[in-house]
């Protein structure tokens, strides 16, 4: 199958300082990326993310395993024109404006173009910035500076794109476009993998999703294949419940949640019929009642779990 970036056994070891004991920053990360598909990698703090992405760019030398770019080994500076890279805390020059900024991008790529140069001026629209093109950097806030950070990292109108967290320090509205832009962008053809630990973004917009634990890639594929499609638990929300029967279901065991006069109970599959019938006895009033199937966050706090388990078993628990 075609494949925009391949890599085998892609592994990373650091040494840490003065101990130089071996950090296993990634191991042996077999990952094929293929054209227009939108690759969302999650993992917690320390996973391995950057590391991975900093090893696609040549940025870090693999310590062992190969890297392809369009099926040609990463040696060849000519394919990171094709790339397009928001690092995880860009570095901006404070005393630039927005505009000089990335007029002095598109001279790094060697872009002397009219047409690159009104490139400039749409980037900043597209992110949301045309109103601070002329102002200092060292006055945008967190937000503004991840913004700027994304035009920057489009100003070549790459096929490739790797995003560092690209939503970090954004507010909700700021969120949504960037989501907008990356369907936008992929719409266009365009390749974007990226990181992020907002699960519900990767609910959106990825076609496939990796997730990278302590350097090994656990799951990888569709949501849909990687998610369990069978109904796991309900979860019923109920009000007008008197405090006897609220206090008889919390010495049952019942996890229960309440939120102003309705509480929440959320119950394995085939206990839900009993317990509905039990609580429009007692008076309940029915709010809701819905199934529930595995989410993203069942799958990735599983995943994290099942490797503290095993640390443990092994004796490296605290
Ligand atoms: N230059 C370095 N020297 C030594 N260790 C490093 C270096 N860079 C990264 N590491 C270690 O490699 C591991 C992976 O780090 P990495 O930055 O890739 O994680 P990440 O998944 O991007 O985490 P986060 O979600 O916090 O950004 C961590 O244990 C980190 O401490
Ligand atoms: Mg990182």
């Amino acid at each position: 199958m075609e494949h925009i970036i391949k890599t085998e056994n892609l592994s990373k070891v650091f040494r840490a300082p003065f101990t130089f004991k071996k950090i296993n920053a990634l191991t042996d990360l077999r990952l094929e990326i293929t054209p227009g598909e939108v690759f969302g990698f999650l993992g917690p703090n320390g996973a391995g993310k950057t590391t991975t992405f900093k090893l696609l760019l040549g940025l870090l030398k693999p310590s062992r395993g190969k890297i392809w770019l369009w099926r040609e080994e990463l040696k060849k500076i000519e394919l990171k024109s094709k790339i397009g890279f928001l690092p995880e805390n860009p570095y901006f020059y404070n005393y630039l404006k927005a505009k000089e900024y990335l007029h002095f991008c598109r001279h790094l790529f060697a872009l002397n173009s009219q047409e690159s140069k009104k490139r400039v001026d749409a980037l900043l629209d597209l992110v949301g910035l045309p109103e601070h093109k002329n102002r200092l950097i060292k006055t945008f806030s967190k937000g503004m500076l991840q913004r700027l950070g994304l035009a920057q990292a489009l100003i070549n109108d790459p096929e490739l794109l790797i995003l560092d967290e690209p939503m970090s320090g954004l507010d909700p509205l700021g969120r949504k476009e960037i989501r907008d832009l990356i369907l936008d962008l992929k719409n266009k053809g365009k390749t974007i993998i990226f990181s992020t630990h907002i699960l519900s973004d990767v609910e959106t917009v990825c076609d496939r999703v990796g997730i990278l634990i302590k350097g090994n890639l656990r799951d990888c594929g569709p949501l849909e294949h990687l998610l369990n499609p069978k109904i796991k638990s309900f979860e019923l929300c109920i009000k007008g419940l008197s405090i006897e029967t609220v206090h008889n279901l919390e010495e049952q065991g019942l996890n229960l949640i309440k939120r102003g006069n309705e509480i929440f109970i959320r119950v394995e599959e085939k206990e839900e019929k009993n317990l509905l019938y039990y609580l429009l006895e007692k008076g309940g009033e029915l709010v809701s009642f819905a199934p529930r199937k595995e989410t993203l966050e069942d799958l990735y706090v599983n995943e994290i779990k099942s490797i503290d388990n095993h640390h443990e078993n092994l004796g490296f628990g605290n």
